[in-house]
């Protein structure tokens, strides 16, 4: 008998694993459109997160009276409980804060585990967690600085709230549009990337969304995913001087080490999100700053990586100059990621709803199996 097996697919190349219409990424063009428009529009001067949280779970362009009721309903989600603030608090104390944000939405999970049986409360369950892990964020910088507790202010958008908190400051117009314009960058980016696989995969089981954002959380905070716009930082950082890219990048290549911030399973020319990012890093990175330091040494990292890497379809990905513009709005480094979770968690959590409209069959894939042979079993004293 013959059986019809797909071909092995190593990280599952090719392999689609879901339908959604959500977002799409275009990796030969190098384009990203969320419900079919593109991130240059929607991170314009008038884009706010509220209103691609609206797109995304609505599936058409909000009016104005809609964005608002989307803020005031992501205000009125946000609240946290005196214990979920307290345990994120210690839990920042004890290890990084993605692993700490990655405790501290587990905990939001309610006391039963029957999700299937509230399965018409995915949406409210959705937003709420797109605006809970939001509030956490700023809950877990506060702690890692060693400042009190400040909660959301009412009336403050989901960007000012965030970026107020996690800094400490007030911040600018500015700085809160840049916020917003990294939100909606990030919010989603098909269902196939790594963390976002995660969350149809784990949804599949039935699990409560609170469970399935929290294990997309640990799997963004990998450097070959999320992670690499800290990593990427903390390159530039050790390489200290634009002249000192070339050397380096050419020793981390002959390393056989993945440059962050750079290539892309499905964008085979430069990212569309970083070109955005650039357009950002132009009107937040100013005088002589580390930031101003930092992007001319990514600068420098992009062209010599380019000039090695570019004729086998390696160019800057998202995180090449992200952690610029982070650092430019007063963001701590170990907070880039958690940054980009609290984005993320919109396309998590519209995933989730997607998943399940689509029949929410269990994901279970075939192995190929390389083992020893079916043998007999020896006795302990007989080995
Ligand atoms: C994103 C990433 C995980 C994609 O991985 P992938 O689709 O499995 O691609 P592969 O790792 O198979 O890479 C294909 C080839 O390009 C090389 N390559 C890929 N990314 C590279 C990088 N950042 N630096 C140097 N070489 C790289 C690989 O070494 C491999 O070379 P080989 O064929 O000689 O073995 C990978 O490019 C990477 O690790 N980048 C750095 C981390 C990063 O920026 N992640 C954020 C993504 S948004």
């Amino acid at each position: 008998m013959t059986t019809d097996t797909p071909a092995y697919s190593p990280g599952l190349e090719g392999v689609p694993i879901a339908e959604s219409a959500l977002s799409l990424v275009e990796g030969q063009v190098g384009r990203l459109t969320y419900r079919g428009y593109s991130i240059e529009d929607l991170t314009g001067p008038q884009g706010t997160f509220e209103e691609i949280v609206a797109l995304i779970y609505d599936g058409e362009l909000p009016k104005p009276a809609r964005i608002l009721e989307m803020k005031r309903h992501l205000e009125a989600e946000r609240g946290l409980t005196p214990g979920q603030i307290e345990f994120a608090r210690s839990a920042a104390k004890l290890t990084h804060p993605m692993f700490a944000l990655q405790a501290a939405v587990a905990i939001l999970g309610p006391m039963d585990n029957d999700f299937e049986r509230k399965v018409s409360t995915v949406t409210e369950r959705g937003l709420s967690l797109t605006a809970k892990v939001g509030h956490l964020v700023g809950v877990i910088a506060q702690a890692v600085a060693g400042r009190p507790y400040e909660g959301p202010r009412p009336g403050e958008s989901h960007a000012h709230m965030m970026l107020r908190m996690i800094t400490g400051k007030e911040p600018s117009d500015l700085h809160t549009r840049v916020m917003d314009a990294l939100l909606i960058l990030q919010a989603d980016h098909s269902a196939g990337n790594a963390s976002t696989f995660t969350s149809r995969v784990v949804t599949s089981t039935k699990a409560e969304p609170e469970s399935v954002v929290a294990s997309a959380i640990g799997a963004l905070s990998g450097p070959a995913h999320g992670g690499a716009n800290e990593h990427s930082l903390r390159l530039f950082m050790e390489i200290g001087d634009p002249a000192g890219a070339e050397p380096k990048i050419q020793r981390l290549l002959e390393d056989k080490y993945k440059i962050p911030g750079f290539g892309h399973r499905v964008y085979h020319v430069k990212d569309p999100r970083s070109k955005v990012i650039q357009t950002l890093a132009a009107e937040v990175i100013k005088g002589e700053t580390p930031e101003a330091d930092h992007y001319q040494i990514a600068l420098m990292v992009e062209k010599v990586a380019t000039a090695r890497l570019g004729d086998r379809g390696l160019f800057p990905n998202v995180d090449l100059f992200s952690g610029c513009v982070f650092e430019a709005i007063g963001i701590p480094i170990d907070i880039f990621t958690p940054v980009f979770a609290a984005s993320r968690t919109a396309g998590w959590t519209a995933n989730i709803r997607e998943q399940w409209d689509s029949g929410n069959r269990i994901f279970r894939p075939a192995q190929i199996y390389v083992g020893a042979p079916v043998r007999e079993y020896v006795p302990i004293d007989k080995r």
